[in-house]
């Protein structure tokens, strides 16, 4: 059977993957880089949505490990999702918006550690 510490080392396997990712799109567009013209373009953008997928499946092992997975989720998980799905919309962000490339860089370790507190606190 998987055990919690091979979920915990996905979970870290995926965020470091979808944090390096997102890093290297943000230094992209803030040096002016244009999509068109991002040669790297698949592998970081393939980066991106592996790395989601696993933190997200190593999230949920760690849950049913935990024992956490008998009826409602709660609140400190609910907020990890809700951080989730705002990194899974960070590209969309920093192309959309690439003169705040940069503190959208800031903005996305913010997130990663807000999200490592949640988990090592569970303050609700
Ligand atoms: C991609 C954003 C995420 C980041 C940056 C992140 C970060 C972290 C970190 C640093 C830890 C280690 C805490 C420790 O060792 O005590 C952790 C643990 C954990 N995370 Fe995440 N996480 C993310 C997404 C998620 C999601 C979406 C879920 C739920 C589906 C989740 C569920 C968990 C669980 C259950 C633990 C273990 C808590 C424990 O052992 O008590 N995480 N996370």
């Amino acid at each position: 059977m998987l055990s919690y510490g091979f979920y915990k080392i996905l979970h870290f396997l995926g965020i470091f993957m979808t944090i390096s990712s997102l890093s290297a799109m943000c230094i992209y567009v803030a040096d002016g880089g244009k999509k068109e013209t991002f040669r790297s373009r698949k592998m970081v953008s393939a980066f991106h949505g592996i790395g989601l997928l696993l933190a997200l499946i190593g999230g949920f092992g760690l849950l049913a490990r935990l024992g956490v997975m008998h009826g409602a989720l709660p609140g400190w998980v609910i907020a990890k999702l809700v951080i989730w799905l705002v990194l899974g919309g960070m590209p969309a962000l920093i192309w959309r918006k690439p003169g705040a490339a940069k503190p959208f860089w800031a903005l996305v370790l913010l997130f990663a550690v807000v999200n490592a507190y949640f988990a090592v606190y569970k303050p609700f």
